[in-house]
């Protein structure tokens, strides 16, 4: 069976989650583009969008339409030209609606797993739960043809496991988007030992029609993204603990975050990402790959602490991002928990938070957020520099950095080292392209 064939029937399940909504988006509208193709004329086109949350499906539906429209304004061009031979669709709008309805009449949804029949490419996005995903992949199994192929969006689970416990002779592979995944550009691919070779082919051609760029890893639990994602967020956590007795764990918590964001150039600060994340879904992540790697501590009682407070973090249904680590104020950092008293510290300048920012000192030269060294063509000069004074630096702040992105470096190391990750460059482009870092962590900058 060809890819094109295969594209006709997919079905995503867990399809009304955070990443399998977006998933299907983008199967959505690869999906409408290849029905409007004159040769796909009489072919009908489906994509099952399953989910035990009759709910969050209803959601769905609107999430689509929407983004399919807003996705429709971008590509004018492509759409006019796609529908040419339409001469009664004259205005844009005409023609975004057009595809709009195209892409929706190609959606099933539904709770049903039964829905999966016809499919030859089934995408997996439900809970990061392996003995929930070996059941479900059982089942599906057992429901689809036996060439029905399997992506799964595990962020941490060896893929080999899910292959052997499923039964699944080869016909599945780790197909891990980012978050968002309509806008990440990254998806890392991980091909167990005894996979089908045509299914690495067929995920390099989904890759290419999704408009992803392809970083391999090797089927070690947590991969790239996750393996440096998890230590590095462990050793800020461990960092914070040592600072905690002269600081409070809070203010520790707070210097970390800070250190994280302001002093590397990164994004976010490490707990403001955790929290974006989740807390529970970083916790098991840390839980599931501490299961699979011997010989080294994996977890913090911290976290369990607050998965048990239900400090969770994540984002509300509007997308706003709920209190975890942080509390957030118009979406930024307001104020910082604190597990003993179980209520926010807020930020206060005039007290304890502006009491630690002078002891953390006066920032290096050259010290320019991420936002505005982003779209700099001067970018990697000003990262030279920067890193050359903060080297250069013994203030409280530079110091933390410097043992910080030392033991970024370190992690990268050891996915190379370790067989995880082919390259440094890999190291590097999953944290470039995936966490929109400035710079890799194997670097010489430091
Ligand atoms: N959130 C991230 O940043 C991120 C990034 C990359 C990969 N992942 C991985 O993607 C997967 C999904 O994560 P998420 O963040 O989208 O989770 P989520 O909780 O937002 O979504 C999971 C969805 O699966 C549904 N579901 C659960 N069990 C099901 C079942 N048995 N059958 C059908 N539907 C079921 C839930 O109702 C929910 O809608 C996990 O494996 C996760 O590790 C997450």
């Amino acid at each position: 069976m060809t890819f094109d064939e295969r594209l006709r029937n997919v079905s995503v399940i867990g399809a009304a989650g955070k990443m399998g909504s977006g998933i299907s988006l983008l199967l959505a509208q690869e999906m409408a583009k290849q029905k409007l193709k004159p040769e796909n004329k009489n072919v009908p086109y489906r994509l099952n969008l399953i989910d035990i949350n009759e709910i969050a499906l209803d959601g769905l539906m609107s999430y689509l339409r929407a983004q399919l429209t807003k996705a429709g304004e971008k590509t004018t061009v492509l759409l006019r030209d796609l529908y040419r031979d339409r001469e009664n669709l004259v205005e844009n709008y005409d023609i975004i609606a057009a595809f709009v309805d195209d892409a929706m009449s190609v959606l099933r949804l539904g709770t049903d797993l039964n829905m999966v029949k016809n499919s030859h490419m089934i995408f997996e996005a439900i809970v990061e739960d392996k003995n929930v995903k070996v059941d479900l992949l059982k089942k599906l199994d057992r429901l689809s043809d036996k060439d029905t192929v399997y992506f799964t969006n595990t962020s941490s689970i060896p893929i080999h496991v899910l292959n052997n416990e499923a039964n699944l002779g080869g016909r599945i592979i780790g197909f891990h988007f980012y978050n968002p995944p309509a806008v990440q550009r990254l998806a890392e691919l991980i091909a167990a030992d005894r996979i089908n070779p045509e299914l690495k082919d067929m995920s390099l051609e989904l890759a290419k029609r999704l408009r992803k760029t392809i970083v391999p890893a090797n089927d070690i639990a947590g991969f790239i993204g996750n393996g440096h994602f998890l230590r590095d967020g462990l050793y800020a956590i461990r960092e914070a603990k040592k600072l905690a007795p002269e600081y409070t764990l809070p203010g520790a918590i707070y210097i970390m975050n800070k250190v994280s964001q302001d002093l590397l150039i990164r994004p976010m600060g490490i707990f403001q990402l955790i929290d974006y994340v989740g807390v529970d879904v970083y916790q098991c992540i840390s839980e599931t790959v501490s299961g699979y790697i011997k010989g080294e501590d994996l977890k913090d009682d911290l976290l369990a602490k607050m998965v048990e407070k239900k400090v969770l973090g994540g984002q509300h249904a509007d997308g706003s991002q709920k209190d975890g680590f942080l509390k957030y104020e118009k979406g930024r950092p307001a104020g910082v928990y604190g597990l003993d008293k179980g209520e926010y510290e807020m930020f206060d300048p005039e007290g304890w938070s502006g009491e630690i920012d002078k002891k953390l000192g006066a920032y290096p030269e050259g010290t320019i957020p991420w936002r505005k060294l982003l779209m700099d063509p001067k970018k990697n000069e000003k990262l030279s520099v920067y890193f050359k004074n903060l080297n250069a630096s013994d203030s409280l702040g530079a110091k933390l950095a410097k043992a910080y992105l030392k033991n970024s470096k370190k992690i990268g190391e050891f996915l190379v080292e370790t067989g995880v990750a082919k390259s440094a460059d890999d190291v590097n482009s999953v944290l470039l392209n995936g966490f929109y870092h400035l710079y890799g962590p194997i670097n010489d900058y430091i």
